[in-house]
């Protein structure tokens, strides 16, 4: 039978609410595009010229967890090894990894397992990208002579290793499956030789590591042992990119985005999402019953940019009078408006006020156990009437939060 999650370790993990992903690898030298060897069909042997030069000496895990912190956030997700397939880890199935074929000598994956360590607060989880544009197995196998389940072989033993070498850990955080059945064999970049042994794979996670929940970025409803369905770049049911899929009702939900336009540190990258819509984002996800896992794309030097941080930490001033209505709730009970969701702890519902059109916010479907309202930021009364069966709630201008206004109706 497919095992899943401890209830403890799904419950963590659905309390948390807020995580941090990191996209980190050789990519952030060119720093060009997310998928720079695809793109510019870069072949394994000048990527590796790329991954060589890998020295990002100003990393700092004690530095990243504490942004990490500061935001709030409980969680990290860390790009273990990307399409590229240079592993940010020491692992004993590759020569290609930071800490032999990069000057850098360093395990990241190391120091990060060590940095949260020393808190109670934050876990640190594994992403591990399904394909590789660089295995002999996975790509090359005619040349090569290798067989698919070498590739198998290969990318289930680093999952052994990630599940048992760096302590507990929050996820599995899988992506990279859509080319078996989405790409045509003529598209070499997309060539997977047949099943990823999800069973397999999945069953030892959950014996390894019984309370890290398994996420696999699919696009699909999630099969027996996934224990949490993920959109990326749109909120659950939302579905703007056009390829995330319709949301299981009552599953544990993530919510996947970037800051700004990309995974991966880009040079020059604009177009960063305001504080404001980040909370929104936070609270709708909330709402939804779906974490929301953040990404950062650290540089080649190894720094988180400071327009990532400081949006980070802006979100973490917000959450530390708000925090109430994040962690440990569950999918609001009130239905959603345009300018408003709510969040619920049992009784306790949280209603968020992220547009400020008029002072009068109506809700539908407000329970008849809710006899008063208050603002959460400093419990002082909000005025709340009844027309008919809806509740109307009013917030002047003047008592409004520039992200995110959270009234507590009990
Ligand atoms: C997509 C991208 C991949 C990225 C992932 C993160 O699958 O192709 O590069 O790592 O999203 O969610």
């Amino acid at each position: 039978m497919t095992k899943s999650v401890s209830e403890k370790g799904l419950r963590w993990y659905q309390d948390v609410r807020f995580g941090m992903f990191i996209h980190w690898g050789p990519s952030a030298i060119p720093a060009r595009h997310d998928w720079i060897m695809a793109a510019e069909q870069i072949s394994p042997a000048d990527y590796e010229k790329i991954s060589a030069q890998f020295n990002p000496t100003k990393f700092n895990a004690d530095e990243w967890v504490s942004i990490a912190a500061d935001a709030g956030q409980k969680y990290l997700v860390f790009t273990t090894r990307h399409h590229d397939g240079f592993s940010m880890y020491d692992t004993a199935l590759s020569d290609y990894k930071v800490t032999t074929f990069s000057p850098f000598r360093r395990d990241p994956v190391r120091e990060l397992a060590d940095a949260v360590a020393k808190r109670s607060d934050i876990k640190l989880g594994f992403y591990n990208s399904l394909l590789d544009w660089h295995h002999p197995a996975y790509r090359f196998r005619k040349e090569s002579g290798l067989a698919w389940s070498d590739y198998l072989e290969f990318l289930h033993g680093q999952v052994r290793e990630l599940c048992t070498d760096f302590g507990e850990i929050a996820c599995m955080w899988f992506d990279g499956d859509w080319p078996r059945h989405k790409f045509t064999d003529s598209e070499a970049y997309f060539l997977a030789g047949g099943s990823f042994e999800y069973e397999k794979l999945y069953d030892m996670i959950h014996t390894l590591q019984p309370e890290a929940v398994i996420i696999n970025n699919r696009h699909e409803t999630p099969q027996p042992g996934e224990d949490v369905q993920g959109f990326e770049q749109d909120l659950p049911g939302a579905n703007t990119t056009g390829f995330n899929s319709p949301t299981v009702a009552d599953f544990p939900l993530e919510v996947c985005m970037t800051i700004n336009d990309h995974w991966f540190h880009i040079a020059g990258s604009t177009n960063y999402k305001s504080t404001k819509s980040l909370v929104g984002y936070l609270a709708r996800s909330a709402s939804a019953g779906a974490n929301y896992l953040l990404n950062v794309g650290p540089n080649a030097e190894g720094e988180i940019m400071p327009l990532h941080a400081a949006r980070l930490r802006a979100m973490g001033q917000w959450l530390q009078t708000n925090g109430d209505s994040i962690y440990g709730t569950r999918a609001g009970v009130i239905a959603p408006s345009a300018g408003a969701v709510s969040t619920r702890k049992g009784d306790t519902h949280y209603v968020h006020l992220l547009e400020n059109v008029s002072d009068w916010t109506r809700l539908k479907g407000v329970p008849d156990t809710v006899t008063s309202a208050r603002l959460l930021r400093d419990g002082s009364a909000v005025e709340m009437t009844q027309d008919g069966d809806q509740v109307i709630l009013n917030v002047p201008d003047e008592r409004r939060d520039g992200f995110d206004t959270v009234v507590v109706l009990t």
